[in-house]
């Protein structure tokens, strides 16, 4: 039999003080959500971006908001324009920060004001290593991660890099909220397995936001 609902769905799990995962929160703006991401990738193309050590991502990324998330060989950094247009990110939808404002504050952070929204995609194999998100200047605002398409393992970690990793399943619509005294958790992306999902495809799509300034 087909379960109706996902049984997952609608519940709550602290992970660690200051980390929430929020099961489906997003799952009912899901289509809506992946509407806004394919015009924000008509303006800003998705890309595989290098990193400094002159390593080319698995990961194909864009973004909107104010400022982006950018690498190159000189290093990562927040930057108002898409250096491959040369234009401004396009502005972060209503949607977006309605959404990203509500997981915040269901999380325990109150107003919410993110600069910043990298969109990642992930292809089969896609993957994305242990690391901290440390180049935003606010050290306390919430980290808000929304997954969308095809399911992937997230890694999650401690504040050392050596701490051990829990690992777990993050479906279509499950957001995760990790601020304040967990801001600085180790985290990733196991490699993407191959499958299809119904509105994505073979691909996934994770949107982070971040208050950068
Ligand atoms: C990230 O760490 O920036 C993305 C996490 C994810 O794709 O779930
Ligand atoms: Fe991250």
């Amino acid at each position: 039999m087909v379960p109706l609902f996902d049984s997952h769905a609608g519940t709550r799990e602290e992970l660690e003080p200051g980390a929430v995962l929020l099961r489906g929160f997003a799952d009912p703006k899901a289509r809506a959500l992946l509407e806004e991401v394919d015009r924000i990738a008509q303006a800003s193309p998705f890309r595989h971006l290098i990193v400094p050590g002159g390593h080319t991502m698995s990961v194909a990324m864009t973004n909107c908001g104010r400022v982006g998330w950018v690498s190159d060989r000189t290093g990562y950094r927040y930057d108002p324009n898409d250096p491959d247009t040369g234009a401004h990110w396009r502005a972060m939808p209503e949607l977006f920060l309605d959404l990203a404002q509500r997981a915040a504050a269901e999380a325990g952070f109150a107003n919410y004001d993110p600069d910043a929204c990298l969109i990642n995609r992930y292809a089969a194999g896609a993957k994305l290593g242990l690391h901290q998100d440390r180049d935003e200047n606010d050290p306390v605002s919430p980290i808000v991660s929304v997954s969308l398409g095809l399911p992937a393992t997230f890694m999650w970690g401690g504040k050392r890099r050596s701490d051990p990793v829990r690992r777990m399943r993050l479906e279509n619509g499950d957001v995760v909220v990790w601020g304040g005294p967990a801001r600085f958790v180790y985290h990733g992306v196991a490699p993407l397995k191959s499958g299809a999902h119904p509105l994505t495809g073979d691909i996934r799509i994770n949107l982070t936001f971040r208050k950068v300034f």
